[in-house]
Protein backbone atom coordinates (compact mmCIF):
# COMPACT_ATOMS: atom_id res chain seq x y z
CA UNK A 1 0.00 0.00 0.00
CA UNK A 2 1.13 3.70 -0.69
CA UNK A 3 1.47 4.81 2.81
CA UNK A 4 3.86 2.00 3.65
CA UNK A 5 5.70 2.55 0.91
CA UNK A 6 5.60 6.61 1.46
CA UNK A 7 7.43 5.16 5.18
CA UNK A 8 9.57 2.80 4.13
CA UNK A 9 11.00 5.61 1.39
CA UNK A 10 11.71 8.14 3.77
CA UNK A 11 13.55 5.72 6.27
CA UNK A 12 15.58 4.49 3.33
CA UNK A 13 16.66 7.80 2.27
CA UNK A 14 17.46 8.24 6.22
CA UNK A 15 19.64 5.29 5.80
CA UNK A 16 21.19 6.40 2.79
CA UNK A 17 22.16 9.67 4.59
CA UNK A 18 23.72 8.10 7.51
CA UNK A 19 25.81 6.01 5.32
CA UNK A 20 27.16 8.27 3.27
CA UNK A 21 30.48 8.12 5.03
CA UNK A 22 30.94 4.73 5.41
CA UNK A 23 30.83 3.63 1.26
CA UNK A 24 34.23 2.03 0.13
CA UNK A 25 35.90 2.59 -2.79
CA UNK A 26 34.24 0.71 -5.79
CA UNK A 27 36.85 -0.59 -8.00
CA UNK A 28 36.46 -2.23 -11.10
CA UNK A 29 35.60 -5.87 -9.15
CA UNK A 30 34.01 -7.31 -12.06
CA UNK A 31 35.64 -9.96 -13.75
CA UNK A 32 34.99 -10.49 -17.04
CA UNK A 33 35.05 -14.44 -18.18
CA UNK A 34 37.01 -14.09 -21.68
CA UNK A 35 37.22 -17.65 -23.13
CA UNK A 36 39.47 -18.94 -25.80
CA UNK A 37 37.86 -18.49 -29.09
CA UNK A 38 37.25 -14.90 -28.33
CA UNK A 39 33.50 -14.49 -26.90
CA UNK A 40 32.52 -12.54 -23.79
CA UNK A 41 30.49 -14.94 -21.49
CA UNK A 42 27.90 -13.46 -20.02
CA UNK A 43 25.57 -16.14 -17.97
CA UNK A 44 22.38 -14.94 -16.99
CA UNK A 45 21.49 -16.17 -13.93
CA UNK A 46 19.94 -15.66 -10.32
CA UNK A 47 22.46 -14.24 -7.73
CA UNK A 48 21.59 -13.32 -3.98
CA UNK A 49 23.10 -9.65 -3.41
CA UNK A 50 22.41 -7.29 -0.36
CA UNK A 51 21.41 -3.98 -1.43
CA UNK A 52 20.07 -2.73 1.63
CA UNK A 53 23.72 -2.80 3.45
CA UNK A 54 22.78 -2.27 6.75
CA UNK A 55 20.83 -5.66 7.17
CA UNK A 56 21.70 -9.38 6.20
CA UNK A 57 18.76 -10.11 3.93
CA UNK A 58 20.17 -10.45 0.56
CA UNK A 59 17.54 -9.82 -2.45
CA UNK A 60 17.29 -12.13 -5.43
CA UNK A 61 18.58 -10.54 -7.91
CA UNK A 62 19.12 -11.52 -11.56
CA UNK A 63 22.62 -11.08 -12.59
CA UNK A 64 25.14 -11.36 -15.39
CA UNK A 65 28.18 -13.63 -14.15
CA UNK A 66 26.92 -13.16 -10.84
CA UNK A 67 26.38 -9.20 -10.61
CA UNK A 68 24.24 -6.25 -10.89
CA UNK A 69 25.68 -4.51 -13.11
CA UNK A 70 27.07 -7.09 -14.90
CA UNK A 71 30.57 -7.02 -16.37
CA UNK A 72 31.63 -3.93 -17.82
CA UNK A 73 32.38 -4.73 -21.60
CA UNK A 74 34.96 -1.96 -22.60
CA UNK A 75 36.39 -1.61 -26.22
CA UNK A 76 37.83 0.26 -28.55
CA UNK A 77 36.13 2.37 -31.06
CA UNK A 78 35.63 0.18 -34.20
CA UNK A 79 36.13 -3.29 -32.39
CA UNK A 80 33.91 -6.50 -32.52
CA UNK A 81 32.31 -7.73 -29.73
CA UNK A 82 31.35 -10.60 -29.31
CA UNK A 83 29.44 -12.09 -26.04
CA UNK A 84 28.10 -15.46 -25.48
CA UNK A 85 24.93 -15.45 -24.00
CA UNK A 86 24.13 -18.53 -21.51
CA UNK A 87 20.77 -18.34 -20.29
CA UNK A 88 20.25 -19.79 -16.72
CA UNK A 89 17.12 -18.24 -15.68
CA UNK A 90 13.84 -19.45 -15.40
CA UNK A 91 12.41 -17.55 -18.42
CA UNK A 92 13.27 -17.26 -21.78
CA UNK A 93 15.85 -13.79 -22.42
CA UNK A 94 17.79 -11.69 -24.46
CA UNK A 95 20.89 -9.02 -24.89
CA UNK A 96 20.07 -5.20 -26.24
CA UNK A 97 23.13 -3.28 -27.05
CA UNK A 98 21.62 0.29 -26.11
CA UNK A 99 22.66 2.78 -28.57
CA UNK A 100 24.73 1.00 -30.77
CA UNK A 101 24.17 0.91 -34.37
CA UNK A 102 24.25 -2.27 -34.78
CA UNK A 103 23.26 -5.01 -37.56
CA UNK A 104 19.83 -5.30 -37.08
CA UNK A 105 20.01 -9.16 -36.50
CA UNK A 106 21.86 -8.23 -33.44
CA UNK A 107 19.89 -5.83 -32.06
CA UNK A 108 18.11 -8.43 -29.13
CA UNK A 109 14.18 -7.63 -29.48
CA UNK A 110 12.97 -10.77 -29.07
CA UNK A 111 10.07 -11.38 -30.82
CA UNK A 112 11.28 -8.69 -33.71
CA UNK A 113 14.85 -9.35 -34.59
CA UNK A 114 15.66 -12.80 -33.07
CA UNK A 115 13.56 -15.33 -30.95
CA UNK A 116 13.73 -15.43 -27.31
CA UNK A 117 17.00 -17.43 -25.90
CA UNK A 118 14.63 -20.12 -23.70
CA UNK A 119 16.59 -21.50 -20.45
CA UNK A 120 19.47 -23.62 -20.73
CA UNK A 121 20.27 -21.97 -24.32
CA UNK A 122 23.10 -20.05 -25.60
CA UNK A 123 23.20 -17.26 -27.71
CA UNK A 124 25.94 -15.90 -29.85
CA UNK A 125 25.93 -12.05 -30.36
CA UNK A 126 28.71 -10.70 -32.51
CA UNK A 127 28.82 -6.90 -33.66
CA UNK A 128 31.16 -3.87 -34.12
CA UNK A 129 30.57 -0.71 -33.02
CA UNK A 130 30.74 2.08 -35.41
CA UNK A 131 30.13 4.99 -32.33
CA UNK A 132 32.72 5.95 -30.00
CA UNK A 133 31.17 6.83 -26.56
CA UNK A 134 29.31 5.78 -23.39
CA UNK A 135 26.78 3.16 -23.90
CA UNK A 136 25.01 0.31 -22.11
CA UNK A 137 23.51 -3.42 -22.28
CA UNK A 138 20.66 -5.02 -20.91
CA UNK A 139 17.29 -7.74 -20.95
CA UNK A 140 15.23 -7.35 -23.60
CA UNK A 141 12.93 -9.67 -22.80
CA UNK A 142 9.98 -8.94 -20.82
CA UNK A 143 12.40 -5.77 -19.69
CA UNK A 144 10.14 -4.68 -16.61
CA UNK A 145 10.46 -7.73 -14.97
CA UNK A 146 14.33 -8.96 -16.22
CA UNK A 147 16.26 -5.16 -15.92
CA UNK A 148 14.42 -4.43 -12.69
CA UNK A 149 15.67 -7.19 -10.75
CA UNK A 150 19.38 -6.84 -12.09
CA UNK A 151 20.09 -7.58 -15.78
CA UNK A 152 21.89 -4.77 -17.26
CA UNK A 153 25.60 -3.08 -17.68
CA UNK A 154 28.07 -0.93 -19.13
CA UNK A 155 29.34 -0.76 -22.61
CA UNK A 156 32.28 1.55 -23.05
CA UNK A 157 33.59 2.29 -26.69
CA UNK A 158 37.05 4.15 -26.14
CA UNK A 159 38.20 6.94 -28.03
CA UNK A 160 41.79 5.83 -29.69
CA UNK A 161 42.60 8.82 -27.89
CA UNK A 162 40.56 8.92 -24.98
CA UNK A 163 40.20 12.55 -22.94
CA UNK A 164 41.53 10.75 -19.82
CA UNK A 165 43.64 8.26 -18.56
CA UNK A 166 42.04 4.43 -17.88
CA UNK A 167 41.87 5.21 -14.03
CA UNK A 168 40.52 8.75 -14.90
CA UNK A 169 37.37 6.94 -16.34
CA UNK A 170 34.72 5.98 -13.93
CA UNK A 171 31.43 4.48 -15.23
CA UNK A 172 28.22 5.17 -12.87
CA UNK A 173 25.65 2.60 -13.56
CA UNK A 174 22.85 4.01 -11.45
CA UNK A 175 19.62 2.30 -10.50
CA UNK A 176 16.32 2.52 -8.47
CA UNK A 177 15.13 -0.24 -6.85
CA UNK A 178 12.28 -0.99 -5.26
CA UNK A 179 12.79 -2.65 -1.58
CA UNK A 180 10.33 -3.85 0.81
CA UNK A 181 10.89 -2.75 4.69
CA UNK A 182 12.97 -5.45 5.58
CA UNK A 183 15.58 -3.66 2.49
CA UNK A 184 14.98 -6.80 0.08
CA UNK A 185 13.66 -6.52 -3.13
CA UNK A 186 10.35 -6.32 -3.61
CA UNK A 187 9.52 -8.80 -5.94
CA UNK A 188 5.92 -9.41 -5.89
CA UNK A 189 4.88 -5.99 -7.00
CA UNK A 190 6.68 -6.56 -10.53
CA UNK A 191 3.50 -6.31 -12.98
CA UNK A 192 1.87 -4.22 -10.94
CA UNK A 193 -1.17 -2.52 -12.91
CA UNK A 194 -0.39 0.23 -10.87
CA UNK A 195 2.85 0.97 -11.63
CA UNK A 196 2.22 0.38 -15.79
CA UNK A 197 -0.75 2.80 -15.82
CA UNK A 198 1.30 5.41 -13.69
CA UNK A 199 4.86 6.53 -13.69
CA UNK A 200 6.12 3.10 -14.30
CA UNK A 201 7.80 1.00 -11.53
CA UNK A 202 9.46 3.30 -9.32
CA UNK A 203 11.92 2.53 -6.33
CA UNK A 204 13.06 3.94 -2.89
CA UNK A 205 16.68 2.97 -2.83
CA UNK A 206 19.31 4.19 -5.32
CA UNK A 207 22.31 2.35 -5.70
CA UNK A 208 25.65 3.11 -8.19
CA UNK A 209 27.47 0.19 -9.45
CA UNK A 210 25.16 -1.91 -7.03
CA UNK A 211 26.39 0.21 -4.36
CA UNK A 212 24.90 2.21 -1.85
CA UNK A 213 26.14 6.29 -2.06
CA UNK A 214 30.02 4.67 -2.60
CA UNK A 215 33.09 7.60 -2.31
CA UNK A 216 34.74 7.79 -5.50
CA UNK A 217 38.48 8.97 -4.38
CA UNK A 218 39.41 11.82 -6.76
CA UNK A 219 42.94 13.55 -6.24
CA UNK A 220 43.64 17.25 -7.07
CA UNK A 221 44.63 17.97 -10.16
CA UNK A 222 43.95 14.93 -12.22
CA UNK A 223 40.94 15.27 -15.14
CA UNK A 224 38.24 13.12 -15.12
CA UNK A 225 35.79 11.50 -16.99
CA UNK A 226 32.67 10.37 -15.63
CA UNK A 227 30.29 8.12 -17.62
CA UNK A 228 26.12 8.46 -15.94
CA UNK A 229 24.19 5.58 -17.06
CA UNK A 230 20.68 5.67 -15.63
CA UNK A 231 19.29 1.92 -15.27
CA UNK A 232 16.33 2.48 -13.73
CA UNK A 233 12.79 0.88 -14.96
CA UNK A 234 11.45 4.31 -14.75
CA UNK A 235 12.74 6.96 -12.73
CA UNK A 236 14.11 10.47 -14.01
CA UNK A 237 16.74 11.10 -12.25
CA UNK A 238 16.75 15.05 -11.19
CA UNK A 239 20.80 15.85 -11.12
CA UNK A 240 21.38 18.70 -8.89
CA UNK A 241 24.83 20.46 -11.54
CA UNK A 242 26.04 22.97 -9.22
CA UNK A 243 27.03 19.55 -6.84
CA UNK A 244 29.18 17.80 -9.06
CA UNK A 245 30.27 20.65 -11.82
CA UNK A 246 32.60 20.29 -14.60
CA UNK A 247 31.94 20.33 -18.15
CA UNK A 248 29.65 18.13 -20.18
CA UNK A 249 30.78 16.67 -23.02
CA UNK A 250 28.40 14.20 -24.40
CA UNK A 251 24.56 13.03 -24.12
CA UNK A 252 24.04 9.32 -24.42
CA UNK A 253 27.56 8.40 -26.02
CA UNK A 254 27.16 11.54 -28.88
CA UNK A 255 29.99 14.17 -27.94
CA UNK A 256 28.29 18.13 -28.21
CA UNK A 257 29.67 20.17 -30.35
CA UNK A 258 30.92 22.17 -27.75
CA UNK A 259 31.22 21.46 -24.70
CA UNK A 260 28.71 23.40 -21.97
CA UNK A 261 29.90 24.30 -18.06
CA UNK A 262 27.60 21.92 -16.45
CA UNK A 263 26.02 24.84 -13.82
CA UNK A 264 22.05 25.13 -14.90
CA UNK A 265 19.42 24.31 -12.07
CA UNK A 266 18.77 20.51 -13.03
CA UNK A 267 19.75 18.00 -15.07
CA UNK A 268 16.78 15.35 -15.89
CA UNK A 269 18.10 12.27 -16.69
CA UNK A 270 15.55 9.56 -18.24
CA UNK A 271 15.75 6.50 -17.90
CA UNK A 272 18.14 4.60 -20.39
CA UNK A 273 20.04 8.08 -21.20
CA UNK A 274 23.41 8.41 -20.22
CA UNK A 275 25.96 11.60 -20.23
CA UNK A 276 29.84 12.33 -20.08
CA UNK A 277 31.08 15.08 -17.75
CA UNK A 278 34.40 15.89 -17.31
CA UNK A 279 35.82 17.10 -13.64
CA UNK A 280 38.91 18.73 -12.74
CA UNK A 281 38.68 18.55 -8.79
CA UNK A 282 40.26 20.75 -6.62
CA UNK A 283 41.73 20.43 -3.28
CA UNK A 284 39.21 21.59 -1.34
CA UNK A 285 35.88 21.10 -3.83
CA UNK A 286 33.02 19.19 -2.07
CA UNK A 287 31.40 17.12 -5.18
CA UNK A 288 29.04 14.97 -4.75
CA UNK A 289 25.83 13.21 -7.14
CA UNK A 290 22.40 14.93 -5.62
CA UNK A 291 19.30 13.60 -6.60
CA UNK A 292 16.50 16.34 -6.36
CA UNK A 293 12.76 14.76 -7.27
CA UNK A 294 12.15 13.66 -3.37
CA UNK A 295 11.11 15.60 -0.60
CA UNK A 296 14.74 16.58 0.23
CA UNK A 297 17.90 16.08 -1.96
CA UNK A 298 19.85 12.75 -1.62
CA UNK A 299 23.12 12.42 -2.13
CA UNK A 300 24.16 9.07 -3.88
CA UNK A 301 27.62 9.21 -5.16
CA UNK A 302 30.42 11.23 -3.17
CA UNK A 303 33.92 12.58 -4.92
CA UNK A 304 36.27 13.13 -1.76
CA UNK A 305 38.96 15.23 -3.35
CA UNK A 306 42.78 14.57 -2.03
CA UNK A 307 45.66 16.49 -2.36
CA UNK A 308 48.54 15.28 -4.06
CA UNK A 309 48.61 14.12 -7.75
CA UNK A 310 50.65 16.17 -10.16
CA UNK A 311 49.09 19.57 -11.54
CA UNK A 312 48.06 18.48 -14.97
CA UNK A 313 47.78 20.75 -17.71
CA UNK A 314 44.44 21.34 -18.13
CA UNK A 315 43.72 20.76 -21.74
CA UNK A 316 41.66 18.40 -22.77
CA UNK A 317 41.52 16.13 -25.66
CA UNK A 318 37.93 16.03 -26.38
CA UNK A 319 35.89 13.13 -28.26
CA UNK A 320 35.39 13.89 -31.91
CA UNK A 321 31.87 13.36 -33.21
CA UNK A 322 31.03 10.08 -34.53
CA UNK A 323 30.23 9.67 -38.40
CA UNK A 324 26.87 10.28 -38.56
CA UNK A 325 24.91 10.67 -41.82
CA UNK A 326 23.23 14.04 -41.30
CA UNK A 327 19.51 14.35 -41.85
CA UNK A 328 18.59 16.65 -44.61
CA UNK A 329 15.61 18.83 -43.33
CA UNK A 330 14.66 20.30 -46.55
CA UNK A 331 13.49 16.73 -48.05
CA UNK A 332 12.65 15.42 -44.66
CA UNK A 333 9.25 12.62 -44.21
CA UNK A 334 7.24 13.82 -41.23
CA UNK A 335 5.23 10.77 -39.48
CA UNK A 336 3.46 11.86 -36.20
CA UNK A 337 2.94 9.82 -33.29
CA UNK A 338 0.24 10.61 -30.75
CA UNK A 339 1.09 9.49 -27.39
CA UNK A 340 -2.61 8.55 -25.05
CA UNK A 341 -3.74 6.65 -22.32
CA UNK A 342 -2.67 6.03 -18.65
CA UNK A 343 -4.11 7.06 -15.20
CA UNK A 344 -5.82 10.40 -15.07
CA UNK A 345 -5.76 11.49 -19.07
CA UNK A 346 -7.87 11.02 -22.05
CA UNK A 347 -8.19 7.72 -22.16
CA UNK A 348 -9.12 7.43 -26.07
CA UNK A 349 -9.79 4.56 -27.77
CA UNK A 350 -6.75 2.00 -27.30
CA UNK A 351 -6.81 -1.03 -30.24
CA UNK A 352 -5.20 -3.66 -29.25
CA UNK A 353 -4.59 -6.60 -31.91
CA UNK A 354 -7.82 -5.79 -33.38
CA UNK A 355 -9.78 -5.74 -30.13
CA UNK A 356 -11.18 -2.37 -29.34
CA UNK A 357 -9.82 -2.68 -24.97
CA UNK A 358 -12.98 -1.47 -22.36
CA UNK A 359 -11.77 -0.92 -18.45
CA UNK A 360 -11.54 -4.53 -18.22
CA UNK A 361 -9.91 -5.69 -21.59
CA UNK A 362 -7.13 -3.47 -20.29
CA UNK A 363 -6.74 -4.92 -16.89
CA UNK A 364 -7.04 -7.96 -18.42
CA UNK A 365 -3.92 -7.29 -21.27
CA UNK A 366 -2.44 -4.49 -19.16
CA UNK A 367 -2.79 -2.33 -22.33
CA UNK A 368 -3.40 0.97 -20.97
CA UNK A 369 -1.22 3.30 -23.17
CA UNK A 370 -1.02 3.85 -27.26
CA UNK A 371 0.65 5.12 -30.07
CA UNK A 372 -1.56 6.48 -32.64
CA UNK A 373 -4.51 4.68 -31.13
CA UNK A 374 -2.78 1.22 -31.23
CA UNK A 375 -0.85 -0.55 -28.15
CA UNK A 376 2.20 -2.56 -28.09
CA UNK A 377 1.53 -2.75 -31.89
CA UNK A 378 4.05 -5.81 -33.55
CA UNK A 379 2.33 -6.81 -35.85
CA UNK A 380 3.10 -3.72 -38.14
CA UNK A 381 5.69 -1.18 -38.46
CA UNK A 382 4.34 2.26 -37.62
CA UNK A 383 6.42 3.67 -40.32
CA UNK A 384 8.64 2.21 -43.27
CA UNK A 385 11.63 4.17 -44.65
CA UNK A 386 13.82 4.07 -47.46
CA UNK A 387 17.85 3.66 -46.80
CA UNK A 388 19.38 7.48 -46.63
CA UNK A 389 15.88 9.12 -46.50
CA UNK A 390 15.28 12.04 -43.53
CA UNK A 391 12.79 11.06 -41.31
CA UNK A 392 11.24 13.54 -38.82
CA UNK A 393 9.09 11.51 -36.12
CA UNK A 394 6.86 14.70 -34.40
CA UNK A 395 5.56 13.16 -31.12
CA UNK A 396 2.96 14.69 -29.13
CA UNK A 397 2.15 13.49 -25.29
CA UNK A 398 -1.37 13.55 -24.88
CA UNK A 399 -1.16 11.73 -21.63
CA UNK A 400 -0.91 13.33 -17.94
CA UNK A 401 2.75 11.54 -17.60
CA UNK A 402 6.27 12.17 -18.75
CA UNK A 403 7.89 10.14 -21.21
CA UNK A 404 11.61 8.65 -21.76
CA UNK A 405 11.14 7.84 -25.95
CA UNK A 406 13.80 5.89 -27.25
CA UNK A 407 14.82 4.50 -30.52
CA UNK A 408 16.85 1.25 -31.77
CA UNK A 409 19.19 1.18 -34.04
CA UNK A 410 19.83 5.29 -34.73
CA UNK A 411 20.63 8.39 -33.19
CA UNK A 412 18.79 11.37 -33.98
CA UNK A 413 18.79 15.11 -33.73
CA UNK A 414 16.56 16.71 -31.35
CA UNK A 415 14.47 19.85 -33.26
CA UNK A 416 14.81 22.69 -31.61
CA UNK A 417 12.90 25.61 -33.09
CA UNK A 418 12.94 24.06 -36.55
CA UNK A 419 16.92 23.68 -36.23
CA UNK A 420 18.77 20.55 -35.63
CA UNK A 421 19.79 20.18 -31.78
CA UNK A 422 21.76 17.35 -29.78
CA UNK A 423 22.01 14.06 -30.61
CA UNK A 424 20.77 11.51 -29.02
CA UNK A 425 19.10 7.73 -28.58
CA UNK A 426 16.75 8.40 -25.74
CA UNK A 427 14.69 11.63 -25.20
CA UNK A 428 12.19 13.00 -22.28
CA UNK A 429 8.62 14.19 -23.21
CA UNK A 430 6.34 15.87 -20.84
CA UNK A 431 2.83 16.19 -20.35
CA UNK A 432 1.58 18.18 -23.33
CA UNK A 433 4.83 18.61 -25.04
CA UNK A 434 5.20 17.99 -28.85
CA UNK A 435 8.76 17.50 -29.33
CA UNK A 436 10.20 16.24 -33.26
CA UNK A 437 13.43 14.64 -34.00
CA UNK A 438 14.99 14.00 -37.42
CA UNK A 439 17.38 11.63 -38.43
CA UNK A 440 18.82 10.02 -41.43
CA UNK A 441 17.73 6.22 -42.27
CA UNK A 442 20.84 4.40 -42.44
CA UNK A 443 20.27 1.30 -41.04
CA UNK A 444 18.00 -1.76 -42.71
CA UNK A 445 16.17 -3.42 -40.65
CA UNK A 446 13.42 -3.44 -38.30
CA UNK A 447 13.87 -1.13 -35.29
CA UNK A 448 12.25 -0.33 -32.16
CA UNK A 449 10.57 3.12 -31.17
CA UNK A 450 9.43 2.72 -27.63
CA UNK A 451 9.00 4.45 -24.07
CA UNK A 452 12.10 3.63 -22.15
CA UNK A 453 9.32 3.05 -18.49
CA UNK A 454 9.76 -0.55 -18.82
CA UNK A 455 6.45 -0.72 -17.66
CA UNK A 456 5.07 2.16 -20.21
CA UNK A 457 6.64 -0.44 -22.88
CA UNK A 458 5.11 -2.94 -21.51
CA UNK A 459 1.93 -1.39 -21.02
CA UNK A 460 1.52 -0.49 -24.90
CA UNK A 461 4.01 2.00 -25.76
CA UNK A 462 6.12 -0.27 -27.77
CA UNK A 463 6.11 0.78 -32.19
CA UNK A 464 8.96 -0.25 -34.89
CA UNK A 465 9.87 1.22 -38.02
CA UNK A 466 11.07 -0.54 -40.69
CA UNK A 467 14.17 1.10 -42.73
CA UNK A 468 14.33 -0.64 -46.33
CU1 LIG B 1 17.46 0.30 -23.83
CU2 LIG B 1 14.53 -1.08 -26.38
O1 LIG B 1 15.95 -0.41 -25.07
CU1 LIG C 1 6.43 6.27 -20.82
Amino acid sequence: NSRGQGQSRRRFLQAAGALAATGAVPGPSWALAQVDDGFLELTARPAPKRLYENTGLPSDLWTYNGTAPGPEIRVKHRERVRVRLINELPEATSIHWHGIRIDNAMDGVAGLTQDPVPPGEVFEYDFEVPDAGTFWYHAHTKSWNQVGRGLYGALIVEENTPPTGREQDLVLVVDDWRLTRDGRLDTESFGSLHDWSHGGRLGNWLTVNGRTNPDFRLQAGEIYRLRIINAANARILAIDPKRIGGDLIAYDGQPLAVPRPFDWEVELMGPGQRFDLILRPEAESDLALVELSGNQPLTFARFPVEQGGAIKAPDVRLPKPNPFAAPDLGAARVFELDMTGGAMGRMGQILHKGEVLDRDGMRRTGQVWAFNGHAGNLEAPLFQAHLGETVVIRTRNLTRWPHAMHAHGHHFRILQDGALGEWRDTFLIAPEEQVEIAFQAENPGKWLFHCHMLEHAAGGMTSWFEVL
